[in-house]
């Protein structure tokens, strides 16, 4: 039998676990395994399973079950924004070839530790497809971490106050995926391009970093001091995949489509 859930198909038939094992499970922290034993056990009896297989099916829900408590909180963390993964996300209507939507959803570039700029009018799908690739890394068992430079700035600036900088660093690189959307916004300055340069740099040739920005990376020292945007671009595009999208904005074409909202009753 082969079981594919972490949550054990209801068995109102099936007998409680006697109370030293279950109190030997909780001991042992084997909460899937625990939920999941009485229907396995007494399926295992009517079926005549071999106990090398009761075994390997408990402990397999117990796998099952850890890993997707794993991503769960992997994807918690992350701190995403609208939740937006592939599965709304229309690639034919993006102006990203299919080609190059195709290879970074395989995420072999985040194995590489490859850096990814997106740049291109407002409304072109940017941030969606780099948050619905940041979610497929989830998926993969990778950890991301979601910023914009605003919050990346607040981030490294309570850090600096309290003297911690170094830790707020490595635990943010820590990330497999670290995303800094919506890049030049709004200007940006010495705070916010220091915070921006630490994360390139603790990053460089170890983690991979996404932007998303309305400006090209070799136009960011137009928003943030030269010096620090010449040193962090110079990092940040070193081995990057750049993309540019085109096109009128989504969220206009929808609007005008009278798809931006709900009609009220
Ligand atoms: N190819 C697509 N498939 C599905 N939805 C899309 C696509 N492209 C854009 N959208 C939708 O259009 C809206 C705008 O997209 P998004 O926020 O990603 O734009 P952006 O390029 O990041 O814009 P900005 O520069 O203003 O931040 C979103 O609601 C997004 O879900
Ligand atoms: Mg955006």
């Amino acid at each position: 039998m082969t079981r594919t859930t972490n949550t054990p198909a209801p068995a109102r038939s099936a007998p409680a676990l006697p109370d030293d094992l279950d109190r030997l499970l909780r001991r042992m922290r084997l909460p899937y395994l625990r939920a999941a034993a009485p229907d396995v056990i007494a399926t295992a009896k009517a079926q005549r399973w071999d106990p090398a297989e009761v075994l390997r099916v408990l402990i397999n829900e117990e796998v099952i079950g850890r890993d997707a408590a794993t991503r769960r909180l992997r994807r918690k963390t992350a701190n995403f924004p609208t939740g937006k993964t592939l599965a709304t996300w229309r690639p034919d209507e993006s102006s990203i070839s299919a080609a190059t939507q195709q290879a970074l959803s395989t995420l072999e570039w985040i194995g590489r530790a490859e850096n990814l700029a997106v740049s291109g009018p407002s409304g072109t799908g940017k941030s969606h497809f780099v948050e619905a690739l940041a979610h497929h890394a989830i998926e993969a068992d990778l950890r991301v971490a979601w910023f914009t430079l605003e919050t990346l700035t607040a981030t490294i600036s309570r850090a600096k106050a309290d003297g911690s900088t170094a830790r707020t660093v490595t635990r943010i690189c820590r990330a497999d995926l670290i995303v800094v959307d919506d890049i030049g916004m709004l200007p940006a300055g010495q705070d916010a391009a220091e915070a921006f340069y630490r994360i390139v740099d603790a990053a460089y040739e170890r983690r991979s970093i996404a932007v998303t920005s309305n400006i090209h990376p070799s136009g960011f020292d137009t928003f943030m001091p030269k010096t620090l945007a010449t040193a962090t671009v110079d990092r940040l595009l070193h081995h990057a995949h750049l993309i540019t999208t085109q096109g009128d904005s989504h969220r206009l074409q929808q609007a005008l489509a009278g798809k931006g909202v709900k009609a009220l009753t």
